[in-house]
């Protein structure tokens, strides 16, 4: 047989051959580099100013830490009815309408989920204290930080706080006024 033949040959085998031609060593050539292969360590931080076309992973870590946080969302009519929207999908089936926490799942619960309405909630209750609830969830209530954004979770604080009882405003705008917060860096 002709060389010429012969490389002829060896090359169409190998066409026809794919997994044999996989196997050989240069065929991982562009695997072996030094960029992060998936699972492989911590994501690394994104480069400083750039901007992320997807969501954002929110950085609140732990309940400390949120309860740190000052409410960055002014209570506003707008925040207040977007809140009420959140609310409605969200709370209702356990709170109820009226807040009363006699929702029709709540009614089921062994221990009544708390009434929203009630003198600590309006009066006492800091803004962060209700959003952490939100965002990590009771004993038996879940946790809203993957259903919600951050800024979501602050406009369902806003309708609870100003907005389930109409009456309350007054004192708990007072009491937001005072809290004093470390957002620095955290949404
Ligand atoms: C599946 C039922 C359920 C849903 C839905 C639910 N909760 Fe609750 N919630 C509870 C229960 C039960 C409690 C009583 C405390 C506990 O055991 O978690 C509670 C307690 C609370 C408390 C007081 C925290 C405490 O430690 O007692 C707040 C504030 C609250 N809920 C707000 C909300 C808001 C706002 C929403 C909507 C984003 C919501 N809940 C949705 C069941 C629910």
């Amino acid at each position: 047989m002709k060389k010429g033949h012969l490389i002829t040959l060896i090359v169409l085998s190998s066409a026809l051959t794919p997994s044999l031609v996989m196997a050989w060593p240069w065929s991982r050539d562009f695997m072996n580099q030094p960029s992060i292969k998936p699972q492989e360590g911590e994501m690394p931080p994104a480069p400083k100013r750039s901007v992320p076309v997807g969501g954002y992973p929110t950085q609140i870590k732990d309940r400390l830490r949120a309860y740190r946080l000052a409410n960055p969302v002014a209570a506003s009519a707008e925040s207040i009815a977007r809140g009420k929207q959140f609310y409605t999908i969200f709370c209702t089936p356990c709170h109820a309408d009226s807040g009363k926490g006699d929702g029709p799942v709540g009614k089921k619960f062994p221990v009544q989920p708390m009434d929203l309405t009630n003198h600590f909630i309006q009066n006492e209750a800091f803004d962060n204290w209700i959003f952490t609830n939100i965002t990590f969830g009771g004993r038996l209530m879940p946790s809203y930080r993957n259903d919600l954004t951050p800024e979501e979770r602050w406009d369902v604080v806003n309708y609870v706080k100003h907005g389930l009882v109409p009456s309350s405003d007054q004192a708990s705008t007072q009491q937001t006024a005072q809290q004093k917060g470390d957002n620095d860096g955290v949404r």
